[in-house]
């Protein structure tokens, strides 16, 4: 099956058509800049824009960097506040005219990893962290999902884990790749002691300079790099969509609510 998937992040929103038998990409990818402020609107438009640069008319998968539950999102660490509580799946299925399908972009890039990539066929307790302007976490379970971790906001040193040791935080804080390895290591040691994970994948920009920090990191779990590279999130997200699809699964065009708390007698 060929779906077109979607990263969309806080500078660009990447696409391309997949083929989900191989998870590979059989279009060329289209980047278009992120719309400044990125409200819920300009980055529906500009998805609707990158897809009609495709001849498409199926299921699209979007990797988006928040939390995303039944559709709708509840968290903005990274984008415009204004999606706290969008309900990103019926937005975006009624500026394309398309059955969108959105998943938190870790998750996204964690799908494609265990399904072809580093995690292929690894039982046990698989972890993805994607290490680029936030941290992005997804944990798999013998191949299973658990989805919208958000393992980048644990407390470290007193600060967000991702305020401390993200790409963002290495560029903002001028360290070297030696000294923010260690402060990655640190994380990475925490999340061992929380998760005993079986495997853990790095993705995002700064997985592409592994070799730079590598040293620093001495974990007893096994660290990877992903094999998918920067198409993880829109492999995933294509799988994804496909899959829903597949199974009949319409998006949700609900949004959802948090639960009023019930009062006290
Ligand atoms: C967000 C996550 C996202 C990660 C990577 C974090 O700030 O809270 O939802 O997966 O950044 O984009």
């Amino acid at each position: 099956m060929i779906v077109l998937g979607v990263d969309i992040g806080g500078s660009g929103i990447k696409g391309a058509l997949v083929d989900t038998e191989k998870g590979e990409l059989v279009s060329e990818r289209i980047r278009i800049e992120t719309p400044q402020p990125a409200t819920p609107e300009a980055v529906a438009k500009t998805l609707k824009d990158l897809v009609s640069r495709f001849d498409y008319n199926g299921p699209v998968g979007c990797g988006f960097p928040a939390t995303v539950h039944h559709g709708t999102a509840f968290t903005a660490a990274n984008i415009d506040k204004t999606w706290i509580n969008t309900p990103a799946e019926k937005l975006f299925t009624e500026t394309t005219g398309l059955d969108c399908y959105v998943l938190n972009d870790a998750d996204a890039a964690g799908i494609a990893e265990v399904e072809f990539g580093a995690g292929r066929n690894v039982p046990g307790v698989v972890m993805m962290i994607t290490i680029g302007t936030g941290l992005g976490s997804a944990i798999f379970v013998d191949g299973k999902l658990f989805p919208n971790t958000e393992l980048g906001h644990l407390i470290l040193n007193d600060d967000i884990a991702e305020h401390y040791c993200s790409d963002s935080a290495r560029q903002r804080h001028e360290l070297s790749w030696k000294k923010w390895g260690k402060r990655f290591n640190k994380y990475l040691h925490r999340l061992e002691f929380l998760f005993n994970p079986d495997l853990i994948i790095l993705g995002g920009g700064a997985s592409k300079s592994f070799e730079k920090f590598s040293e620093k990191i001495d974990v007893r779990t096994r660290v990877v790099t992903a094999e998918t590279l920067n198409t993880a999130g829109i492999i995933g997200a294509a799988l994804h969509a496909g899959r829903c699809a597949d199974n009949g699964i319409k998006p949700n065009m609900e949004p959802q609510v948090c639960a009023e708390p019930e009062e006290k007698a």
